[in-house]
């Protein structure tokens, strides 16, 4: 069989790539070489001993970059005929022909964001990110990584990885007072994907889905959208009214730690005849568990869930109040009567959490940085509280204050939430008024406060203009 005869290898002059990294710029220099086709297809590159004489480089530099060169399927290297660039190289497998060559186009800028954000007074439940550890969070990220391989990166079990799993139902028992196991754990994006989840898979058109009025409007939104007919409930001081249930429902949605937004713990009474009306009405009980990891003056109730012995209680619980609001990781505990269908709709949704933060988070609660960051929080959040409360003239009201990311401060009586709002709008502050949370129930005027998000000096600060306001 007759070889072929390579074509003729032109001089290829010292790059200057080379003085800022000898073998990234060598290689770089011969790829761009091979691109440019001045290294063609099938054309035989200089030997690693000749080029190293003309680069002033050592050989083990250029084989080093003939390896990488040859790993990433540019050149050949056949025993006995030196090394030859591929007749295609990989450029032509990983990009499309570009038809012509058009001029790019500068990116049209986002519209302004809608959502709530940090750092604006006074913002309602959104966490302080810059408290978050990122080095602590970086190195968990790496250590999971590393110590799970790459078996891990493969598609994961669709209810999370088991030993996040384990983590969270671990959390749960030590500090939510439930009786869960790691096989009733389901890993979610957070509490909104987990009541999507739960709408997808339980509500059919015309079903009756209960809610908190005041209450948390995406869930409420997000039931309907499934068609189901809302039937809002009154809270009183000791949380939702139970009397007001009716006879039948698919299910009621509750936030019992730190009702949102009014901010009362629902009673003991209340949460058992909550969880006999869903026994004798054959519902589900939807418990939105979003900020209870933060308690200011005693030791929190267990959760709801913790009753359950019918097992009709969804837990709803999120990472993204207490790490950061980019994190999108949350959790549920789930009837197992419920478990299949669940995971069902989660696998046809295609809504898993990655792998990567998955890992992550198993390291950061099993190191204990996670209950760790939880007490700072809870002390700098702790302290924020404080120095708003004491901003605020003698004579205001304010409630729910001893838990959770936010109170409620109670307008004069005859004050008009709006206009107050836009008042504070105009000195720089963001309000939310209570009246947007409700559904049928008319309350007395009051607009909901974040602290969290604000260093103490901006507290300071806006505090004052909040006062003036008052
Ligand atoms: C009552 C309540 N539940 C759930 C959420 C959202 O949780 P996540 O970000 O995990 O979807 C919020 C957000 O503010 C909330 O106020």
């Amino acid at each position: 069989m007759s070889r072929r005869k390579a074509p003729s290898t032109p001089d290829l002059p010292r790059p200057e790539t080379l003085d800022a990294g000898k073998q990234q710029g060598a290689y770089e220099a011969l790829r761009r070489a091979i691109l440019s086709r001045q290294l063609p297809a099938g054309s035989r590159l200089p030997s690693t001993r000749s080029l190293a004489v003309r680069w002033l480089v050592s050989r083990g530099t250029l084989e080093a970059a003939f390896d990488r060169l040859h790993d990433e399927g540019y050149v050949q290297r056949v025993a006995g005929s030196g090394t030859r660039v591929c007749a295609v190289i990989p450029e032509q497998f990983i990009a499309a022909p570009m038809l012509a060559q058009t001029p790019r186009r500068p990116p049209e800028p986002d519209p302004p964001h809608g959502g709530v954000q940090s750092h604006v007074p006074f913002v309602a439940r959104r966490p302080d990110a810059s408290l978050f550890d990122l080095k602590t969070w970086a190195r968990c990220i790496a250590r999971g990584l590393l110590a799970a391989g790459p078996g891990a990166l493969e598609a994961a079990h669709p209810a999370g990885l088991p030993a996040l799993r384990e983590q969270i139902a671990d959390y749960l028992r030590s500090y939510r007072g439930m009786h869960c196991e790691a096989d009733e754990v389901i890993v979610t994006s957070g509490i909104r994907h987990g009541l999507d989840l739960i709408a997808r898979t339980l509500l059919q058109p015309g079903d009756t889905a209960c809610v908190e009025d005041p209450g948390y409007k995406p869930a409420r939104q997000r039931f309907s959208l499934a068609g189901a007919r809302i039937q809002a409930i009154p809270v009183t001081d000791e949380g939702l009214d139970t009397e007001q249930l009716p006879g039948q429902a698919r299910l009621a949605y509750v936030t019992p730690a730190h009702q949102a937004p009014l901010g009362m713990t629902l009673s003991v009474s209340r949460r058992l005849a909550l969880l006999d009306w869903a026994a004798r009405a054959n519902a589900w009980v939807v418990e939105d568990d979003y900020d209870s990891e933060y308690n200011y003056t005693s030791a929190p109730l267990a959760a709801l869930k913790s009753l359950d012995s019918n097992d009709r209680v969804i837990y709803c619980g999120s990472f993204n109040k207490n790490l950061f609001p980019g994190l999108r990781v949350g959790f549920m505990v789930v009837p197992k009567a419920l478990r299949p269908s669940l995971l069902r709709t989660l696998q046809l949704t295609g809504q898993a959490v990655g792998a990567t933060d998955q890992l992550g988070l198993v390291e950061f609660l099993g190191s204990g940085a996670f209950v760790r960051h939880l007490r700072a929080s809870r002390q700098a959040y702790q302290a924020r509280r404080d120095t708003l409360l004491a901003c605020l003239p003698q004579g205001c009201t304010v409630t729910g204050q001893h838990a959770g990311l936010h109170f409620v401060l109670w307008l004069p009586a005859g004050s008009a939430e709006l206009e107050f709002c836009a008042r504070a709008a105009a000195v720089g502050l963001t309000l939310q008024p209570l009246g947007r949370f409700c559904v049928e129930v008319a309350l007395p005027p009051a607009v909901i406060i974040g602290y969290t998000a604000l260093t103490l000096a901006q507290i300071r600060f806006h505090g004052r203009a909040l006062a003036q306001l008052l």
